[in-house]
């Protein structure tokens, strides 16, 4: 396909719902993970503009930066730590409307005020997290759970 998107609505279960079958078609004929991540962020960047949207990859007992689009960001988060950390210990979306009310969050920027974060669970065992924050609080919402929660389940058989 040509490696470009394209969005007509401006809500955002159907931006959601234009999604999908546009990333699906970008991310399947390609194999290597790290280049389906790197465009799976820069999609979802272009479908909701969100400030910062990442992985991070576990790697022994710590999340490891990955591929994102956003200002830069620390690297290496231990496990129950930050929001990523505990997403990753308690295997469930964590969603957090103001960063400043989640204990032990980490801040990588003082411009971000809301954030999601979703487990990529493969074969039963978490192998990262999806991380996106915004500028915004209460950016996110119980829809866009449930609409994270599928891409990634689709997008961990890409990895
Ligand atoms: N806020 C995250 C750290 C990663 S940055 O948001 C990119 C956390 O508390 O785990």
């Amino acid at each position: 396909m040509a490696e470009t998107l394209f969005f007509s609505s401006t809500s955002k279960d159907k931006r959601y719902a234009e999604l999908l079958p546009q990333l699906q078609a970008l991310i399947e004929t390609e194999e290597n993970p790290i280049a389906n991540m790197a465009n799976f962020c820069a999609a979802l960047k272009e479908a909701f503009g969100w400030f910062w949207i990442g992985f991070y990859m576990v790697a022994g007992e710590e999340l490891i930066l990955g591929p994102f689009q956003g200002p830069v960001a620390c690297t290496r988060i231990a496990k129950g730590k930050g929001v990523c950390g505990t997403a990753w210990a308690q295997e469930k979306t964590i969603l957090v409307e103001d960063v400043e009310a989640f204990p032990g969050h980490i801040a990588c920027s003082a411009l971000s005020k809301s954030e999601i974060v979703v487990p990529l669970i493969k074969n039963g065992a978490v192998i990262g997290v999806l991380d996106i924050d915004s500028t915004e609080l209460a950016t996110f919402d119980q829809l866009d759970q449930t609409q994270l929660e599928k891409i990634c389940q689709w997008f961990v058989t890409r990895l």
